[in-house]
């Protein structure tokens, strides 16, 4: 078997056998297949496709180029959920415990930010003390004790995916569904968990921008988990506009102990009642997806959920204070506030160019070395559908380095559309697969 026939036979749209896949990842993985070779089979991919058999095994091949968690020793089915990437996406700290407080495991490893979107292991940083490495015996016992481990995923998990995506981020084979598929499947079922819900973003801050892309993508990450055995879910959800008001790390803790107790935005509480509800559902703890919807509210309302949060903190080396002292957490110095120059209805507000500014403010990297400041980021005074007079705060924007700060309130003010049209009202949720 040689990389030439392999790149030949893709490029005049035949089918890989699994022989040729597996060697390709695996070759590729130890380094004995060069990166040239293996820019051109992703670029006959991105155009000629996969089929869904092709998928899986790619999947699997690069499933087990690394370690494969094994969770068993966990009493449970275990849930994970992925979330395609947004911003002021912070639902997963929230669905996480509140599914814990249900007795539903949750041994999860997130990412860090990519780009735009924010991640969860940099939110969680934001906490004073917290730790998001732990030793793979520390994560488990933390998870038989508590319900709840969360930590950064490991360059174990999965190496086939880590080399191949910064090459596709290279060589324009990132949009791909199948290539997407593969990425993202393949670290979800070599962290080990038993079920997995699907958040897959759609429109203008997501990767997938219209409906009916990130329909096709989430049923076929759901054809890929099921055939390799997993309980699958999926939900398509619309990421134009930024979900909640706090977009930067500490920012976005303080909205996610808000929401647990209680007073969360609207649209944030509406995508987190549905994930939530859909984890206990697939973790088994409820007979339906309505009645873990139900129990998602409860845990809110009587205050199990918050308590599991403080516990996770606590359990994870955090300071559990924060959740009575928000002052705890990192505080911006400087904050410059973006106005409205004239009266109407915000139209829009692009979650991208938010995602950006927030990133300019200091609270994403622009270079992998790069450090975040935790204090960074946006607090929305206005989302679409509000009314606007001129001069009105839209936002206000935060950081420690002041030019920074200036800059991304500049860069902020382009993401709003202020209109005299009152915007027609779009559905969060698009759609639901296995709910
Ligand atoms: N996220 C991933 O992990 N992989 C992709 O290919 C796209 C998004």
């Amino acid at each position: 078997m040689n990389m030439n026939g392999i790149i030949a036979k893709k490029r005049d749209g035949y089918k890989l056998t699994e022989e040729e896949i597996r060697f390709f990842v695996n070759g590729y993985t130890r380094g004995d297949i060069p990166d040239y070779q293996a820019s051109a089979l992703l670029m006959a991919i991105y155009i000629r496709g996969l089929d869904e058999e092709e998928i899986f095994v790619l999947t699997d091949a690069m499933r087990y180029s690394g370690e494969v968690n094994d969770l068993s020793d966990i009493p449970g089915i275990k849930v994970d959920k992925h979330s395609t990437g947004g911003v002021g996406d912070k639902t997963s700290l929230i669905i996480a415990p509140i599914a814990a407080s249900y007795g539903v495991p949750i041994a999860k490893m997130s990412g860090r930010g990519l780009g735009f979107t924010g991640g969860t292991v940099d939110k969680m940083e934001s906490i004073p003390g917290f730790r998001t490495s732990l030793s793979q015996e520390d994560f488990m016992n933390q998870v038989k004790d508590t319900g709840i481990a969360i930590i950064g995923q490991t360059s174990e998990v999965a190496p086939a995916d880590k080399k191949l995506y910064a090459l596709r981020d290279v060589t324009a084979t990132v949009g791909n569904v199948g290539l997407i598929t593969s990425s993202i499947m393949s670290k979800k079922l070599a962290s080990g968990s038993d079920a997995i819900l699907l958040d897959v973003k759609c429109g203008d801050g997501s990767f997938m921008k219209t409906e009916e892309a990130a329909s096709e993508l989430a049923a076929l990450m759901v054809k890929v988990g099921t055939m390799a055995g997993k309980r699958m879910a999926a939900i398509i959800s619309d990421m134009g506009s930024p979900l909640g008001y706090a977009v930067g790390n500490s920012l976005e803790i303080i909205e996610v102990m808000e929401t647990l107790k209680g007073y969360g935005p609207k649209d944030l509480v509406e995508i987190a009642m549905v994930l939530a509800g859909g984890m206990i559902y697939l973790g088994g703890k409820a007979d339906s997806f309505e009645e873990g919807k139900k129990m998602a509210e409860v845990a809110i309302e009587n205050g199990q959920a918050l308590e599991k949060f403080r516990e996770f903190v606590k359990a994870q080396g955090g300071n559990p204070d924060i959740v009575d002292d928000y002052t705890l957490l990192p505080e911006a110095t400087f904050s410059v506030p973006v106005e409205a120059d004239r009266d109407g209805y915000v139209a829009n507000l692009f979650a991208e160019k938010t995602g950006l500014a927030s990133q300019q403010a200091g609270a994403g990297r622009a270079t992998k070395e790069e450090e975040i400041d935790m204090a960074a980021g946006i607090y929305l005074g206005k989302k679409p559908g509000d009314e606007v007079r001129r001069g009105d705060y839209l936002a206000m924007v935060y950081g420690n380095n002041i030019a920074k700060v200036k800059a991304a309130a500049a860069s902020l003010k382009e993401a709003f559309v202020i209109s005299d049209e009152m915007p027609e009202k779009q559905p969060l949720i698009k759609k639901t697969i296995g709910l």
